[in-house]
């Protein structure tokens, strides 16, 4: 060992070390501001990753690192009076280096204060995920283009059980209208027209409901009533199960609302049922439970008031050696053409971005539990659209 050099221990750090510290640190841009927001101090990472040298930017304002159009919004200035009011901030979004090239940035801002609690500067911290945030970009327009691709082959399933139900409402309002043209009881004739009104409105919906559900965008999150959605989900679902088999649903009459895009949440629904479906060879029950349940890590650590829906089956069940690859876009133990192993990363992605998860429950040769995990909107219920 270099005899010159003083050993380092927690009771020889200077300041002086620390700034070496700071300035050595090249993956991170580190500097700070003072409470207005100007630059004070600037290290080896900042001049990296902004192109600027320390004597290009001390004094400037934090606003330079921006777009125009951020800056016309306000957001640096936001983003500073959030610290000083919260003693922290932080942000991700796009900003600009020297040469006028863009960067997506990772920002933490903190308050420092001297001994007297003041607050004298402000403390931040930018790191830049550019190769992260493209990956990310990448993988959701992947996921959508395969949400996509899954949703025309359920279609396809789907639509050939519709037209079936086409097919009987037709019966009803044409046997009807054949009966009304002949009737000269007037009671009788209003009954006649009622159900013929009645199986036209529900041919509509179920066109309503088709075309949501085939609509090519990704619908924004909204306010969804999970009762009414259950409830008219019901005929639609069961379309997928074969003769010998039923769909059983039971659900509080009170289900908290939540928030997101209700086209994803019946692709969900219907990928679990599809799955309990080829678990229990074409035969039995399953069966859909809902209920609001607050949570305090049970589930994935989870905390606060969701609502749960499970699909439940008597299937062959799932072995525990595939059990941490359900998810996996394309992982199927299906026969080549009768599975994509699209099903429950649709699931899990959706699950994922409503901000809950997917919990399994399972024994070998008895039958699965898949429970969806959503975050109840509390205090919303009233009012929302299914
Ligand atoms: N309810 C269940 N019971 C038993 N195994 C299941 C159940 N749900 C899923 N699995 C297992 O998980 C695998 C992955 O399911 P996933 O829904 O992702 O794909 P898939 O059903 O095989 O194909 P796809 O849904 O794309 O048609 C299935 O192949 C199956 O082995
Ligand atoms: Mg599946």
């Amino acid at each position: 060992m270099n005899s010159q050099l003083a050993p380092l221990s927690a009771s020889t750090l200077t300041e002086r070390h620390y700034e070496m510290l700071v300035q050595a640190v090249a993956d991170y841009a580190i500097f700070m501001l003072n409470p207005e927001g100007c630059i004070v101090s600037w290290n080896a990472g900042a001049a990296r990753i902004k192109g600027y040298d320390a004597t290009e930017v001390i004094g400037q304002h934090l606003s330079i690192f921006y777009s125009d159009e951020d800056r016309h919004d306000g957001k640096p200035w936001q983003l500073i009076e959030r610290a000083l009011r919260d003693g922290r901030s932080q942000d991700e979004g796009w900003r600009v280096r020297k040469d006028g090239s863009r960067f997506w940035a990772l920002v933490a801002i903190e308050v420092i204060r001297n001994e007297e609690g003041v607050i004298i500067g402000l403390a931040k911290i930018t790191r830049d995920i550019t190769d992260r945030h493209e990956a990310d970009m990448r993988y959701d327009a992947l996921r959508a283009q395969l949400f996509q691709a899954q949703k025309l082959e359920a279609l396809g399933q789907l639509s050939g059980g519709m037209a079936h139900d086409f097919n009987n409402l037709l019966t009803i309002i044409l046997s009807a209208a054949k009966l009304a043209s002949r009737t000269s009881n007037p009671e009788r004739l209003a009954s006649l027209l009622a159900s013929i009104q009645n199986a036209g409105e529900r041919g509509a919906q179920m066109t309503r409901n088709l075309l949501t559900f085939a609509r090519c965008e990704q619908m924004p999150s909204r306010l969804v009533n999970l009762n009414a959605l259950l409830d008219t989900a019901h005929t639609f679902m069961s379309q997928v199960l074969p003769k010998g088999m039923s769909l059983e649903m039971h659900y509080a009459p009170d289900l908290h609302c939540v928030e997101l895009d209700p086209s994803q949440l019946e692709m969900a629904l219907l990928n679990l049922i599809l799955n309990a479906r080829d678990a229990m060879h074409g035969t039995g029950v399953v069966r859909l439970h809902a209920e609001n349940r607050t949570l305090a890590g049970e589930f994935d650590d989870l905390s606060g008031e969701f609502v749960l829906i499970s699909v439940i089956d008597h299937g062959i069940g799932i072995d525990p050696a595939i059990r941490s690859r359900l998810f996996e876009p394309f992982f199927t133990t299906k026969d080549v053409g009768k599975g994509t192993g699209l099903g429950l990363s649709q699931v899990y992605g959706f699950a994922r971005q409503a901000g809950g998860d997917v919990h399994v429950e399972s024994v070998a040769g008895q039958g699965a539990t898949m429970i969806l995990c959503l975050p109840a909107a509390v205090g919303e219920s009233a009012g929302a659209r299914a």
